[in-house]
């Protein structure tokens, strides 16, 4: 029967019929296959096409959905190619995982696709059941309230706006806003429209909407002619790698940001801007995977509270498994680690787990996420539930980053810096122009590797990137340093 429901959509997926029990091995293909430079000559033209109808700047080349599987991506000229990358790191169990086709097929579900409902004012009967089995089955320690959204940057604004509102409602010390308060908000002014500040980090990424792009500071391109808000940007640690090996240099290096984040809070309350919240990803990922101690967000968050701020843990990218830990700030071994959570990218829906305190009722918009994506994270979650991966990560994580320290002794003039946490990993390159042309090379040999800061390299592999996936890539990945070195 599932064969019949199948087989009209998703024609490479017909032979599945009792998908959960195929293996990863009998599903996935047994490695990359290049046919054509990437983009090939269809990708081309294609790319012309669409250029007649939008920008297509940013576009690399044109997929084939229906025949990429697991960790390979196949492109609309027959390349098969070993996706270390997963759209921005959002792909959480490979392509056209079994277990989602399931999922898709079930009659019962049917209705969610169907129909997308304005979730704020008439969800579906079994909501409140299916956000329980999703998102509150791995909702971070001391949060039980979720509020979804459509992406990462949707549900980054609305965690502001959710910071801002409690952090005024705080201050007024009830939740009645006054006459003037309603007068002025409408023309822009305070008080009603409060000079309140977010605080944000160098090299942080949080978005590209008005609100998040004035916390993003990772390349000027994203912000660019774009008007912003005067809040403070504190200095992101500039770490060295390992970690383990330049503990007294890091540990100076983190004090002298939790310094600088102090004084910014008091500078901008005397301007008469107040810290409402501060905002931090567990690793800054596009601003060029920079990492920081636990150590520095325990006291990052003493000092958010200290000073009445909200903190608000940005995990769109690290969150949903890839660093070994369900979330990245699991890794800082804390009970109360934040007061937002945010996600999206690996767990399919946007939103942001807060606090009791942050409810607002002023956060809204028509859809308010989708639930049809609730039931593929149920799914999702089961998968990585049943297949362990969240030790397969660990696993192939160690084995990538060891991969990636024999690279670096054998070329210390191309490598450096290799780090990472779980499969979230990344290393630097000698300069911006060989990081771009070894990205290039690797993609002709059948490896798709992302770029972020100015000359970083980082991997980005769905949850069932498994050890052997691991040697394939450093084998191609190996080949193609030999030719730049
Ligand atoms: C840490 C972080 N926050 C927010 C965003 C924005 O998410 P979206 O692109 O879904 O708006 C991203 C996207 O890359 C991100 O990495």
């Amino acid at each position: 029967p599932d064969r019949l429901m199948i087989s009209p959509y998703i024609p490479c997926c017909r032979y599945v019929s009792k998908a959960a029990a195929k293996t990863q091995m009998e599903f996935e293909y047994d490695g990359p296959s290049m046919k054509t430079e990437v983009p090939g000559p269809r990708s081309k033209e294609l790319t012309k096409q669409l250029g007649e109808i939008q920008n297509v700047g940013a576009i690399n080349f044109f997929c084939n959905y229906e025949e990429s599987r697991g960790n390979y991506l196949v492109d609309v000229d027959g390349n098969r190619m070993l996706d270390v990358y997963t759209q921005i790191s959002s792909i959480p169990i490979g392509y056209n995982h079994p277990s989602l086709i399931k999922v898709m097929s079930n009659p019962n579900n049917m209705s969610a696709f169907v129909n997308r409902p304005a979730l704020g004012i008439m969800p579906p009967e079994n909501f409140p059941e299916k956000l329980a089995e999703s998102l509150l089955s791995v909702a971070p320690s001391g949060m039980s309230r979720v509020q979804t959204m459509a992406c990462g940057s949707c549900s980054n604004e609305n965690a502001y706006k959710a910071m801002f509102i409690w952090y005024r409602n705080k201050e007024r010390g009830h939740n009645i806003p006054s006459d003037e308060d309603v007068s002025s908000c409408m023309i822009n002014q305070s008080p009603g429209c409060p000079d309140f500040s977010i605080l944000s980090f160098m090299g942080g990424f949080h978005g590209r909407t008005m609100g998040c792009l004035a916390t993003t500071h990772s390349k000027a391109i994203h912000k660019l002619d774009v008007p912003s808000f005067d809040w403070p940007i504190a200095p992101f640690p500039k770490l060295k790698y390992p970690l383990e090996e330049f503990t007294r240099e890091n540990a100076q290096e983190e004090a002298r940001c939790l310094e600088e984040v102090e004084d910014l809070i008091v500078q901008w309350r005397q301007k008469g801007r107040p810290v409402a919240g501060i905002v931090i990803e567990p690793i800054q990922a596009e601003g060029g995977d920079n990492h920081a101690t636990p150590d520095f967000f325990k006291k990052l968050r003493n000092i958010a509270h200290k000073h009445g701020s909200a903190f608000h843990v940005d995990e769109v990218q690290t969150g949903g498994g890839a660093t070994g830990k369900f979330w990245a700030h699991e890794h800082w071994g804390m009970d109360d680690p934040a007061d937002i959570v945010s996600f999206s990218k690996k767990m399919l829906t946007g939103g942001f787990y807060h606090k009791d305190e942050l409810q607002a009722y002023r956060i809204f918009n028509t859809w308010m996420g989708d639930p049809s994506k609730n039931l593929f994270l149920a799914e999702v979650l089961n998968v990585i539930r049943r297949e362990n991966l969240l030790e397969e990560v660990t696993r192939s994580g160690k084995t990538l980053l060891q991969g990636l320290y024999q690279l670096q002794d054998q070329y210390p003039n191309l490598l450096s810096s290799a780090r990472g946490q779980g499969t979230f990993c990344a290393i630097d390159i000698r300069d911006d122009a060989t990081r771009n042309s070894i990205l290039l090379k690797a993609r002709d040999k059948g490896v798709l590797l992302g770029g972020c800061g100015d000359r970083s390299i980082r991997f980005r592999p769905a949850l069932v990137f498994k050890e052997y996936h691991v040697h394939m890539f450093l084998n191609v990945f190996s080949d193609v340093l030999a030719e730049h070195n």
